[in-house]
Parts: C-alpha cells; sequence; structure tokens
C-alpha cells in the first residue's frame, strides 16, 4: 500500500530537535516570569470574522493565506494565523481589564498560513507571543524589546539586529498613504500586478514587496517618519532613548511596515543574515486600535511572537548537548540477573536516574556497544557469575574506572547507585 506522508509545509518535529525545543520553552518561560508575563492558552480554531477585521482585510494573511472552511454550513472557521488577534479576543471576552489595568501575557503554539513553502517558511509554524495590554507608554515598547533582545541571546543566538520604525497613527498615517498613492501614480506600470492592485487596496505593502522592480520603485519614495505627528514623534522619541538607557542596539528602517495592518506608532524586527531570504526571527509592535476594532473598549497593546522553527534553526549547540544520556545502563546476562536489571532500572527510574536496559537478549558485548551508543555516563554489569557470587561491576563509560557493587538487597543497591555523581545535563 502507498505510504501516506505529512501535508506540504506541515513538518513534524523529531526527538533530537524536540529536546530543543523544550530548552527554548523553559528558558522563555523563566525569562518571561521574570519580567512579570502570565501564561494564556487560547484555541487554534477561530472565527473567520476576527482576524479579517483584526489583522486586515487587504493583507497578504487574509487575503491568500488563510485556512478557512466553513463549519457544516454554519459558520467560517480559520486556524489561526497568529496570536494577537485571539489573545484581544480573549482579553476582551473575559473583561481581564476589570481585573487588572495592565495585562501580560505569553502563549506559545502552531500558527497556520498558506505560504509557499521555502527554507524558514512553513505552512504551520510555531510561534512564541508576547504582548502587554493596558498601556501606551514608549518605556513599554522598549521594556518589551529588550526583553525579547535578552531572550534570543539566551538561547545562543547572536548577529542579531533589532531594526525600529513608527508607523505613525491613524490622525498622521493617512497622510502619509496619500503621499504615497501620488508618488507610485505614474511609475504604476513598473509595478507587479499585486502592487498595482495594492495601490488602490493597501498601499502600505507595497513596502513589503519582494519583486525587485517594485523594490527599486520604492527606494526613492517617501518615508513615514517624515509624516508622523508630533506625538508619534514624541512616542518613537522616547522609545530610542529607553532602548539606548538599556543598552539595547537598535537601526532605524523608515521601510518597514510589517504585515498586519493592526499595528500604530512603534513596529519591530528582529533579522539575521544567516537565516536566507526568510530573515525576520521575530517582529512585533504596537496596536492601539486593535481592542476598538474587535468590538472592545479603546485599550493600547504593544507585542511580539517569534518564529519557533527560525530561532530553533539558529541555536548553535550541537543536538548531543539536549540529548537525554541515560545515567546508568545495565548490561545484564542471564535470565536472574536480568530479571534483577529490570527491577533495579525502573526502581532508579522512578527515583529520577535515566537508566536502561537491553531487551534483547545479546552478549554482554553487544549490550556494552548499546551503553555506548546511548552514551550512558555509568554501564552496571551483572552476569550469572556476578550474580552467584552477589556483586556487579560499575563502569564510568568516559574513564573506564571501574568499582564492585554488592548485591545484597535491591533497595540497597538502588540507594548506592542513586548516590554516584551523575553528571547531569543541565537545561
Ligand atoms: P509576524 O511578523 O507575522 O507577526 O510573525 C512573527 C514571526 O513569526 C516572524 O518574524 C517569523 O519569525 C515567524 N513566521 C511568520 N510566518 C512564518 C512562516 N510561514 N513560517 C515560519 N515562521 C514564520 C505576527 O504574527 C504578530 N502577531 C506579532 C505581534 C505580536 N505583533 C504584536 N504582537
Amino acid at each position: 500500500m502507498e505510504k501516506i506522508t505529512s501535508v506540504r509545509g506541515f513538518k513534524d518535529v523529531l526527538p533530537g530537535e524536540t529536546e530543543k525545543w523544550s530548552f527554548v520553552e523553559k528558558k522563555a518561560r523563566n525569562i518571561f516570569k521574570d519580567f512579570g508575563y502570565c501564561e494564556i492558552k487560547i484555541p487554534i480554531l477561530e472565527k473567520t470574522e476576527l482576524f479579517v477585521r483584526g489583522i486586515g482585510e487587504t493583507t497578504d494573511i487574509v487575503e491568500k493565506e488563510m485556512y478557512t472552511f466553513c463549519d457544516r454550513g454554519d459558520e467560517y472557521l480559520t486556524l489561526r494565523p497568529e496570536a494577537t488577534a485571539s489573545i484581544i479576543r480573549a482579553y476582551l471576552e473575559h473583561n481581564m481589564h476589570e481585573a487588572d489595568p495592565v495585562s501580560k501575557l505569553f502563549t506559545i503554539g502552531p500558527m497556520f498560513r498558506r505560504e509557499r513553502p521555502q527554507k524558514g517558511r512553513f505552512r504551520q509554524f510555531y510561534q512564541i507571543d508576547v504582548e502587554i495590554i493596558g498601556l501606551n507608554d514608549p518605556r513599554v515598547d522598549a521594556e518589551l524589546m529588550l526583553m525579547l533582545v535578552h531572550f534570543l541571546s539566551s538561547v545562543g543566538l547572536s548577529d542579531l539586529k533589532l531594526e525600529i520604525n513608527s508607523l505613525g497613527c491613524p490622525q498622521c498615517r493617512p497622510l502619509f498613504r496619500e503621499t504615497v498613492i501620488t508618488f507610485l501614480r505614474d511609475k504604476e506600470d513598473v509595478l507587479c500586478p499585486d502592487c498595482r492592485r495594492r495601490l488602490e487596496t493597501n498601499p502600505l505593502r507595497i513596502f513589503d514587496c519582494k519583486v525587485d522592480t517594485c523594490q527599486e520603485t520604492i527606494a526613492s519614495a517617501p518615508v513615514i517618519l517624515d509624516y508622523i505627528c508630533d506625538e508619534c514623534r514624541q512616542h518613537f522619541a522616547n522609545v530610542k532613548e529607553y532602548l539606548t538607557m538599556f543598552d539595547v542596539a537598535f537601526y532605524i528602517n523608515e521601510r518597514m511596515v510589517r504585515g498586519l495592518d493592526y499595528y500604530t506608532q512603534t513596529a519591530f524586527e528582529v533579522i539575521t543574515e544567516s537565516l536566507g531570504a526568510q530573515n525576520a526571527v521575530a517582529g512585533g509592535g504596537r496596536y492601539d486600535g486593535l481592542a476598538q476594532e474587535l468590538g472592545g473598549e479603546d485599550i493600547p497593546g504593544v507585542g511580539f511572537a517569534i518564529g519557533f522553527e527560525r530561532l530553533i534553526s539558529m541555536i548553535p549547540m550541537e543536538n548531543e548537548y539536549f540529548e537525554n544520556r541515560p545515567h546508568l545502563f545495565i548490561a545484564a546476562l542471564g535470565e536472574e540477573a536480568q530479571k534483577f536489571a529490570y527491577t533495579i532500572m525502573n526502581k532508579l527510574r522512578l527515583e529520577g536516574i535515566r537508566t536502561e536496559i537491553d531487551f534483547f537478549d545479546k552478549s554482554l558485548k553487544s549490550q556494552m556497544r548499546r551503553s555506548n551508543k546511548l552514551k550512558s555516563y555509568y554501564t552496571l554489569i551483572v552476569g550469572q557469575t556476578e550474580i552467584e557470587h552477589k556483586v556487579a561491576t560499575l563502569r564510568n563509560m568516559e574513564t573506564g574506572e571501574q568499582s564492585t557493587i554488592v548485591l545484597t538487597d535491591i533497595n540497597a543497591v538502588v540507594d548506592e547507585l542513586k548516590n554516584i555523581e551523575f553528571e547531569n545535563v543541565k537545561i
């Protein structure tokens, strides 16, 4: 029968990689806790309307990348392409602002976008998403970027570049929008068909177009920082001032627009040369109008999301570092020795000591090979003669040193082994 394969753009994460994933998650949880964040879990499926209104009808995500279906003829549902709209929906639905005017939330989970798969771009990908809801204060924007950069470097990433921009607000952005339209009107014929359409629907999206002629055209276009109002200018100046105070290096990218429509004022991305075309490890910004757009009160927010797969692909540490090497391997020959080994193994596991045996009833030599393959720290050798003499040999697999363990009572052996200094890999 033909083998069934996974869906294009949906990938498995196998043992050997998953250890890195848990390492990253653990680090994220610890650091976010230090900065005062709580975890929120939100559904993978939402009403389509949430993303149409939240992300914007004329964005690439909503126009062509969402996995949407009609649920038995009842209503349109979508696999979430991002987490921010869902978090704000949950925040409003549970009146979280009544309990506390400021909510600091994070979530980790899969997102879905039907993009063309390529290196670093998948149709199901994971994000680590962080949001602060309830404050429009430039200090918060800077603090968030500090935490992002700190987290990325704490998992071993270097050569990162934090780029920032201001996207203005509903008061000042329309003027910029009009200026861009005027600038591009007489250059329409060199724009790609998508951008020609964007010129009518969402002209700022043209800044994000990857087509060479569009990039060349936009290179001499007006930039938003020359058009933002005094309030936005002051906000941006303060963000920069705090980033400098926190020693966070940043670059101003006045052409960054981000791919989602909800942004106001601060926008930022962390990019790296090492990822190739999909060079953004993380992106985020302020979205002060989103809560209102989703039918709630006028509540500001700012946040970011990190692309988990992209982050993992950049972690420099060897996979070996994350392996669950057994502390102890028990090489046992003969029925009685095997029985003994099996009992000891499970008792040790209950004590938190990673122990393995061989199930194939092979020679001692092949069991030692297996122990080596698993990179066990120690091997306990129990053959028929050892059982008769009530001793076993404990071998340090790294130094080759051997010692004898007296096999009187199982619990005494467990106690003795438990007290060995295992080279515990701390992650
Ligand atoms: P985004 O820029 O669309 O922002 O995505 C954030 C990150 O997710 C990207 O920088 C990238 O690392 C990763 N990513 C996006 N698409 C893919 C893909 N197809 N395959 C692999 N990785 C991908 C957002 O999603 C916003 N919700 C961020 C945010 C939170 N803004 C405010 N709060």
